[in-house]
């Protein structure tokens, strides 16, 4: 996507240095800056802190921790018990999103029965980059995908203005291209479909004000950010055609999780007969877990992250404290919509409902499971 008419990627590996490039998420729309990552250890941080974030994303920078821990492999001690004791630790950074374990597992899995140091190094780069561009080319089919289901309700409208509500950055910054939820509303902009998004602006780190907001700005798509909580106002009103989000892991039974609120979000659209759609790649499919309100892990970050908030002021970036300082806080980053209120998923191998069965129709190949 591009950015002051530059094609960008959130992540990419600079060739010459071997230094892994990121975007610093932490700072934007306000400060534009690239970080370097030189090792596990930085990539580890990068993803803790969320320089990089979304799933897809960290599942791609998982993939490219995989590849600094061989280039950084001191030749003497045993590789592989290095290399199971590294990934281990990357998968360890964020436990929500299962991209994260999978990117890693792939790149680790193509390493057995290398023996040679280079070839390694050459195996882990390629595979980590087939991942970044495999996500970008996923999503792009998500956009194609999820494109129908918005000229549907825009023939339906008789070419008024369609209007999807967002939640949290499912955009190009936490996959490599195009987005997941966001995919289809880029590929409806592209179509001339006349339409607008509500962005929820995502307490606490405001990933939807700062980052989808910025996104589809730099677009050029209509948007208007809102509170957390004025979306079933919106939908009580007739003001919202339709919702689509993002998922940080979904069980094979169609349980999604995804940021905190996510859930609220899916129970207004229900209650007022509005579709509630999730855009994922495969790759955010847990096949092993069944109920995903016991099972998927629900990240708790530091409460420092709800109790300030930080934007720019008066040209430089501050953090400033809300609630009493003695007030203690709780900071719960993601939860569980169950299947019953999602309306489908948009993948990248076509709609389907969500349900075990009609999951399985698109991805047959995992019915071993
Ligand atoms: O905590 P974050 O910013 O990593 O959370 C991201 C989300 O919740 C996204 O909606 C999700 O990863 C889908 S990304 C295409």
């Amino acid at each position: 996507m591009k950015v002051d008419g530059k094609n960008m990627r959130p992540i990419w590996l600079d060739k010459d240095s071997g230094i892994v490039k990121v975007i610093d998420q932490r700072l934007l729309p306000h400060e534009f800056v690239i970080a370097d990552l030189k090792s596990v250890d930085d990539i580890i941080h990068a993803i803790k802190e969320m320089f990089v974030r979304g799933a897809p994303l960290i599942g791609v920078a998982g993939a490219y921790g995989v590849y600094l821990a061989v280039v950084n492999f001191d030749e003497n001690g045993d590789f592989y018990d290095y290399l199971i004791d590294e990934c281990d630790k990357l998968k360890a950074a964020r436990p929500t999103a299962v991209n994260l374990a999978w990117g890693v597992d792939r790149v680790m899995n193509k390493l057995s029965e290398i023996k040679k140091h280079q070839a390694r190094i050459d195996r882990a780069r390629d595979e980590a980059a087939n991942i970044a561009d495999e996500e970008a080319e996923n999503c792009r089919k998500i956009g194609e995908n999820g494109l129908q289901l918005i000229d549907e309700i825009w023939m339906r409208k008789r070419g008024k203005t369609v209007n999807i509500l967002t939640h949290c950055n499912a955009g190009w910054l936490a996959c490599v291209e195009y987005g997941t939820a966001t995919a289809p509303i880029y590929a409806a902009h592209d179509n001339d479909i006349d339409i607008h998004v509500w962005v929820d602006e995502t307490r606490p780190l405001n990933q939807g004000a700062r980052l989808t907001a910025w996104e589809l700005g730099e677009y050029g798509i209509k948007h208007t950010v809102i509170t957390d909580n004025a979306g079933g106002h919106l939908m009580q009103h007739g003001m919202v055609d339709m919702v689509i989000v993002g998922t940080d892991r979904t069980t094979c039974t169609g349980d999604v999780a995804n940021k905190i609120g996510t859930y609220l979000k899916a129970l207004a659209a229900r209650d007022n007969n509005i579709p509630f759609y999730v855009a994922l790649p495969s790759s955010t499919f847990d096949w092993e877990l069944n109920d995903g309100i016991k099972e998927i892990p629900i990240e708790e970050r530091d409460p420092d992250e709800v109790r300030y908030v930080q934007g720019l002021d008066h040209g430089s970036m501050k953090s400033v404290l809300v609630p009493p300082a003695s007030s203690p806080a709780a900071n719960f980053a993601f939860d569980v919509t169950p299947a019953r209120l999602v309306t489908g998923f948009i993948t990248e191998r076509g709609i389907c409902r969500a349900t075990r069965q009609d999951i399985m129709r698109l991805f047959p190949e995992k019915m071993a499971h």
